[in-house]
């Protein structure tokens, strides 16, 4: 699968096969992450990957319960220990850790897993559950396995809707 394939075939999973996740497939994963780019390569991401099925059970509670989460063969803790804000005003960490997180679901993609970013969770009930310290920012949860439900076709904005050349044009 070539990426403009994997981009085309990412989804958002919301039903998963009761399957671990092969070994081979998690580093795989974790390396696509790995390989981001970040703003001064500070390569302030962390990631907590959770396998053990109570504990992604609590998890799922504390993402508003969206029960699907307990299905997946791991879920990912994306964290950030970067506080930093580049000169155009925007804070690293974020941005950082979302470039790694698709970079996962990109590769995921390629090798028939499938993801979902989990964008509603209470971070304090995340930070309790895994032991992430005060200090420590989390940015987003990541749901990985095996899917048991298709692609939905994607809605989209048209280009012209979201591009204009040369100057502002909305
Ligand atoms: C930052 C972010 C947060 C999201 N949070 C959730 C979430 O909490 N629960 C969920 O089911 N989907 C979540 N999604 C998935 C979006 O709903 C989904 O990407 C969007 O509807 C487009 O569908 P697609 O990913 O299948 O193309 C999130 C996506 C992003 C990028």
């Amino acid at each position: 699968m070539d990426v403009s394939e994997a981009i085309r075939n990412r989804y958002s999973c919301r039903h998963y096969r009761d399957k671990p996740l092969e070994q081979n497939h998690l580093t795989a994963v974790l390396e696509a992450a790995r390989q981001a780019p970040s703003a001064k390569n500070l390569q302030d991401w962390r990631f907590v990957v959770v396998t053990d099925k109570q504990t992604k059970k609590r998890l799922a509670a504390a993402a508003n319960n969206q029960t699907f989460l307990e299905e997946a063969g791991a879920i990912v803790v994306a964290c950030t220990v970067s506080d930093h804000v580049m000169r155009c005003g925007q804070g690293v960490g974020p941005i950082d850790v979302a470039i790694a997180l698709e970079h996962m679901c990109l590769q995921a993609t390629e090798l028939g897993l499938a993801t979902c970013w989990i964008g509603s969770f209470y971070a304090d009930k995340v930070r309790s559950i895994v032991g992430i310290p005060d200090n420590i920012v989390v940015i987003e949860l990541l749901a990985l396995g095996y899917p048991a439900d298709a692609p939905k076709e994607h809605r989209r904005e048209a280009l012209d809707r979201i591009v204009s050349f040369e100057k502002w044009q909305f």
